[in-house]
């Protein structure tokens, strides 16, 4: 089958820009992967490869490098750009929050001057459920009011206000900034999923980590939030669902000006709903603490997803048992 066009995936070689990479093939378009691996390994394209069926190619550079992206644009005509190359650590953003703002928001920036150069006109944009700040009412919905608590969610925001700007400046510019919430799991391949370096900063890693020896026990963030069973609520999606959101959102970026729109379930899961989960379909234990609350933290987060559904017709498919399955089949292959 012919190829619909390029589309170039900014930070594709991650976690979620590797699933992302996967359904854009699988819709006909030809994925071009755009990473600098400061938070990825390299072995990830081949594997996308091996998913897909085909060789992805990838281009090693950094969305700062003027040069290096104009180069990127250059050297094939793009269709459209997903746009998921971030820093995404909260912690290290309130350490670091010149580095956060220098690749996140002058990095889209760099991004953003290359494709008016060569007349790329859509952009789907990796956002977050961060830029809701701390939930002041649920289920979470676009109107929710938008406020950072940390740096990283700063350059989120910071991002959606010039992709803004960016479409408000000419007609024919079409950007839909997906909200993720929770993402978690792998392809079911095993061959792509999520391997953060070092001690991880998400629940499903450290959970899998736990599981796996590698780490004593899970540290729960308190266990007297006023929640079903004490633990924090979150809303998590399979990476799969995710990915497939993208699709969508690219087929209809041309009816968009720019649309900010929700990516989660709509259902709240505590943290022990996902340990439970993840010992009984894995069969393995999770040992885990329950410790104080953490500042900063809130007791409960979900999406109000009726939105992606109503304009993406999109609705997440995969359940918590999916997605415990197929992040314990990612780690335990990987391990071999
Ligand atoms: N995973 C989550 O929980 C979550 C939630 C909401 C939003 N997001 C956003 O989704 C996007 C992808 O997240 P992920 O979970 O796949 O993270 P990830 O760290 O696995 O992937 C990010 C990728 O971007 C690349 N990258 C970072 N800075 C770059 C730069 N300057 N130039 C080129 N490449 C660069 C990294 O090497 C990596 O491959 C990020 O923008 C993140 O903020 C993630």
């Amino acid at each position: 089958m012919a190829s619909r066009g390029s589309i170039l995936l900014t930070g594709g070689a991650g976690f979620i820009g590797s699933h992302v990479a996967v359904e854009v093939a699988a819709a006909g378009w030809t994925p071009v992967l755009l990473d600098n691996f400061c938070t990825s390994e390299r072995s990830v394209v081949a594997r996308v490869g091996e998913v897909v069926g085909a060789p992805v190619r990838c281009i090693e550079a950094d969305i700062r490098d003027a040069q290096a992206m104009r180069a990127a644009f250059g050297s094939t005509p793009m269709h459209a750009v997903i746009h998921l190359a971030g820093l995404k650590a909260v912690g290290e953003s309130v350490e670091k929050p010149e580095l956060y703002h220098d690749n996140n928001v002058r990095g889209t920036e760099v991004l953003l001057a290359a494709m008016d150069e060569f007349g790329v006109r859509r952009m789907v944009f990796s956002s977050s459920c961060t830029v809701y700040g701390m939930p002041q009412r649920l289920p979470i919905d676009e109107s929710h009011p938008l406020g950072a608590i940390n740096p990283y969610g700063q350059t989120k925001l910071d991002i959606e206000r010039m992709l803004d700007r960016w479409a408000d400046a000419c007609i024919d510019r079409h950007v839909c900034s997906l909200r993720y919430f929770n993402p978690v799991g792998a392809h079911a391949s095993a061959l792509i999923g999520e391997s953060p370096l070092g001690i991880p900063n998400n629940l499903m890693p450290f959970v899998v980590k736990v599981a796996r020896g590698e780490l004593p026990e899970l540290g729960v963030f308190g266990g007297d939030w006023p929640t079903h069973d004490g633990t924090g609520v979150r809303d998590y999606i399979h990476v799969v669902d995710l990915a497939r959101g993208h699709v969508v959102a690219l087929e209809q970026l041309d009816s968009m000006h720019h649309d900010c729109i929700n990516l989660g379930t709509g259902a709240g899961l505590s943290v022990l709903d996902v340990v439970h989960a993840f010992e009984r379909v894995n069969g393995v234990k999770v040992p885990y603490a329950i410790g104080p609350r953490r500042a900063g933290d809130a007791a409960a987060a979900y999406a109000d997803a009726s939105l992606a559904e109503q304009r993406l017709g999109w609705r997440a498919r995969l359940g918590l048992d999916d997605m415990v399955r197929d992040a314990w089949a990612f780690a335990t292959r990987s391990a071999c």
